[in-house]
């Protein structure tokens, strides 16, 4: 049994609905699992739901259900959205199933046994919008809390509390000495000032069941539910449990449910989430790890938020992007292709009407598709659609495209290597406009030139559907299929084997059409 390259992404609030931000962190995920696929290693995705918590509980009440049927319900959603993006996760954690439940117990089973927690009583404000304690620190200058808090009530409670103090130290002297646990460096530079600047708040990890019941049962005191965070966190060990890894396994003394062969998978290798859920994942989380005896994650990787038009997506006042309107209307491929092209895993993004219709014109419908479909339909016209004999004359810049956009691909650079992808279809464009084929063409004298030109454009073709395939496997595989090629594995050592010459081209249609854009968008494109 060797380790997988294990990925995650955060786990989505059910309640919630599917929006351009969810999408897109599953988007880049997939984007990276799939890049580790091409590169020949065992890769396990994990994405899912979060599902207990206050929210959800109130939610299901208002709508007269049972909390775990109006879970269910939503979580098909859920799921169909993922398919709908062609994600290729392994599994879909959900925090309501039974092998979750059951591994948050052993979780707190062995940190009480262990020490790491004690009974206190609490009186002070408390934020039923965020489920959280406030504290004086938290008001703003005029008095009031953040209208992100919601209903701010005065409450006095028991209840336990995870001992972090004692932990402060150690975690910034790791992640001081490894510098690529938390990226981007600006958000591991915003961690580390958080800690060294301020004495870490013990963790309040439970709720009374008499106020939230929608939570895991505190497995030594069942008059408490397990705080909605220690649990969702969990998620990222609780399937590897359920696989059997080993090391999981023996730290919490649990065994598998879920497959019979036993997959090692901690510590993951990535996990992707939010700008806004970073201190949950880079303090707390590594804490719970090394209370429970296990390895932090090798990297926690921090992308940005998107933006639409320059302001926050409100469904209220409906500036929202709805990802399944734009792939029904413009395809998957454009979709994935325009949230990795035009936001680099770190910053904010904003998203336009306009820039994504400019990228797909430019990029998609007059770069790739119009190389693609010039080559081929020059290959069936002068060839009788069979690949003449020939070597690539772009061999170089193929080569160097290639090595570059693997090399983006290795260190999450999944902008940079559509740039360069990008930069290999111009050059193969432009050599079309130079060698002018369909000049050549008109002179038989000129047959081995003309031969030359169209085996390159095949070859070029070939090379860039293999470096694509991670961001846009639909049009990959179409690419394949248009060039004869019958089963394609999506590997990048692909790339290293040239297009046999004698090969059938297969049928030749638009990859990317042009879209006539309506007069209406038009005019606001201009304005
Ligand atoms: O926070 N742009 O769930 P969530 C980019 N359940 N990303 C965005 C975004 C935007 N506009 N809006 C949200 C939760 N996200 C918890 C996580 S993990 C153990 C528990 C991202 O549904 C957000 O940053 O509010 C987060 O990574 C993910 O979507 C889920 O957000
Ligand atoms: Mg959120």
């Amino acid at each position: 049994m060797s380790k997988r390259f294990y990925l995650t992404t955060a786990i989505d609030y059910v309640n919630g609905q599917p929006h351009l931000g969810h999408a897109y962190e599953k988007i880049v995920t997939d984007v990276i699992a799939r890049a580790h696929r091409s590169l020949g290693e065992e890769v396990f995705f994990l994405t899912g739901l979060d599902e207990h918590g206050l929210k959800v509980q109130q939610a299901a009440l208002a709508q007269g259900k049972d909390p775990q049927q109006y879970c269910d319900e939503l979580a098909d959603i859920w799921k169909q959205f993922a398919a709908k993006l062609e994600l290729t996760n392994d599994n879909f954690v959900r925090t309501t199933s039974s092998g979750h439940k059951a591994v948050i117990q052993s979780i707190l089973s062995k940190l009480h046994a262990a020490g790491h927690f004690y009974k206190s009583t609490y009186k002070g404000f408390y934020s039923t919008t965020a489920e959280t304690f406030l504290t004086e620190k938290d008001r703003l200058p005029d008095g009031t809390f953040d209208v992100s808090y919601g209903k701010v009530i005065e409450l006095e409670e028991d209840n336990y509390y995870f001992r972090l103090k004692e932990h402060q130290q150690w975690l910034i002297d790791y992640i001081e000495s490894n510098p690529n646990f938390i990226a981007p460096s600006y958000r591991r530079n915003e961690v580390l000032g958080f800690l060294k600047n301020n004495t870490l708040e013990d963790l309040c990890i439970s709720r009374p069941a008499t106020r939230l019941n929608w939570g895991i049962p505190i497995p030594f005191d069942p008059a408490y539910v397990t705080y909605v965070w220690f649990d969702a966190l969990s998620n990222y060990i609780s399937i590897p449990s359920a696989h059997g890894d080993p090391t999981v396994c023996s730290a919490l003394n649990t065994t598998a449910t879920a497959s019979p062969a036993p997959m090692e998978l901690w510590p993951a290798d990535i996990q992707i989430i939010g700008k806004d859920i970073l201190k949950f994942h880079t303090v707390y989380w590594p804490i719970m790890l090394k209370a429970m005896g296990l390895p932090l994650p090798k990297q926690v990787l921090v992308h940005g938020w998107w933006q639409k038009d320059g302001q926050k997506m409100s469904k209220s006042t409906g500036n929202v992007v709805e990802p399944i309107a734009v792939i029904d209307e413009w395809g998957l491929d454009a979709f994935r292709y325009y949230v990795i092209r035009e936001l680099a895993i770190g910053p904010d993004g904003n998203w336009t009407d306009a820039g994504f219709q400019s990228r797909y014109g430019s990029e998609l419908a007059n770069g790739v598709g119009n190389l693609l479909n010039r080559s081929l339909t020059m290959i069936k016209k002068y060839r009788n659609g069979i690949v003449p004999a020939g070597s690539n004359q772009l061999q170089a810049e193929s080569t160097e495209a290639r090595a570059r956009v693997i090399a983006d691909y290795q260190t999450n650079e999944l902008q940079d290597a559509l740039a360069h992808i990008g930069g290999l279809v111009t050059r193969a464009n432009q050599y079309i406009d130079q060698t002018a084929p369909f000049k050549v063409a008109k002179d038989p004298q000129r047959a081995g030139e003309l031969d030359q030109i169209l085996y390159t454009l095949a070859d070029v073709c070939r090379i860039v559907s293999v470096l694509l395939w991670p961001v846009m496997p639909g049009a990959s595989e179409k690419i394949q299929q248009q060039l004869g090629f019958s089963a394609f594995t999506g590997r990048f050592s692909e790339a290293d084997v040239p297009i046999a010459a004698n090969q059938a081209i297969g049928e030749v249609f638009a990859l990317f059409p042009r879209k006539d854009i309506p007069p209406t968008k038009n005019r606001a494109i201009i304005a």
